[in-house]
């Protein structure tokens, strides 16, 4: 297995306060030896924490992005002023963008091509409902959630995360994950060739510290999404400490 990657989604947590002491504890216990780990704070800490995170292996990515460099987006961020800040990595489509935001797939590939070019590697989000999964769509969803939200050329990370195993704590099982994984890699692979070999695939939805070595166990999982365990600094240690280095 190759060095896995652990993505700590904070969501819409977070004062400076909490983001400095969150951090700060996580200083020190992450090294480059491990697995590779990223935080994506909301944007207001960005700027803070990049210097905090600097000289230490914790990498820093954004939850969102706008898919132009500048102009009249009131509210938006654009891509080239979170590398400005140091940012390398931004989550992209993310189930919650997709329902509050009314984000669709066409807007995500907009994003993702525009968060490329800028030099951010775009963490692409996809699954399904509780209702897809039960009615047996799911497969049917997923891929056409690829097909429309990853452009041509696309060398990020896909996160599968199914709906329904996000903040509930029930995480998808073993069983399902790695069937899904399977059927994702087929989809890549056939959109993209060879490149769809190799494109990293993440799981997210309820990792805690308990479920995280048999999830990163599975085969072509290359690591996890965690939302609500990233803001717990031990929680997330472990979860770290479950992924493989090398
Ligand atoms: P969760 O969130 O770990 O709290 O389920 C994951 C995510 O939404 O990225």
């Amino acid at each position: 297995m190759s060095r896995q990657i652990i993505v700590g989604n904070w969501k819409m947590n977070g004062t400076t306060r909490d983001s400095q002491a969150l951090v700060q504890a996580l200083l020190g216990k992450v090294t480059a030896d491990g697995p590779e780990v990223v935080i994506c704070p909301p944007f207001t800490q960005l700027g803070l924490l990049a210097s905090t995170v600097e000289p230490s292996p914790i990498g820093l990515g954004a939850q969102d992005c706008h898919k132009e460099v500048s102009g009249a987006h009131t509210g938006d961020i654009s891509p080239a002023m979170l590398t400005d800040l140091g940012v390398s990595h931004v989550i992209l489509g993310h189930s919650e963008r997709r329902q509050e935001h009314g984000e669709l797939d066409e807007t995500v590939r907009e994003k993702a091509v525009a968060a490329a070019k800028a030099g951010l590697t775009p963490i692409v989000c996809v699954g399904e409902t509780e209702d897809q999964r039960e009615s047996g769509d799911h497969f049917d969803t997923l891929g056409w959630q690829i097909k429309g939200s990853l452009p041509d050329g696309f060398s990020g990370i896909l996160a599968y995360e199914p709906i329904w195993a996000i903040g509930t704590g029930r995480a998808a099982t073993t069983e399902e994950i790695a069937e899904t994984m399977t059927f994702l890699r087929e989809e890549l692979i056939r959109q993209f060739a060879e490149a769809g070999k190799t494109i990293k695939i993440l799981y997210g939805g309820s990792v805690n510290d308990k479920n995280a070595a048999s999830i990163l166990s599975i085969a072509d999982v290359a690591g996890a999404l965690v939302g609500g365990a990233s803001l717990k600094a031990e929680a997330f240690l472990s979860i770290i400490s479950a992924a493989s280095a090398a």
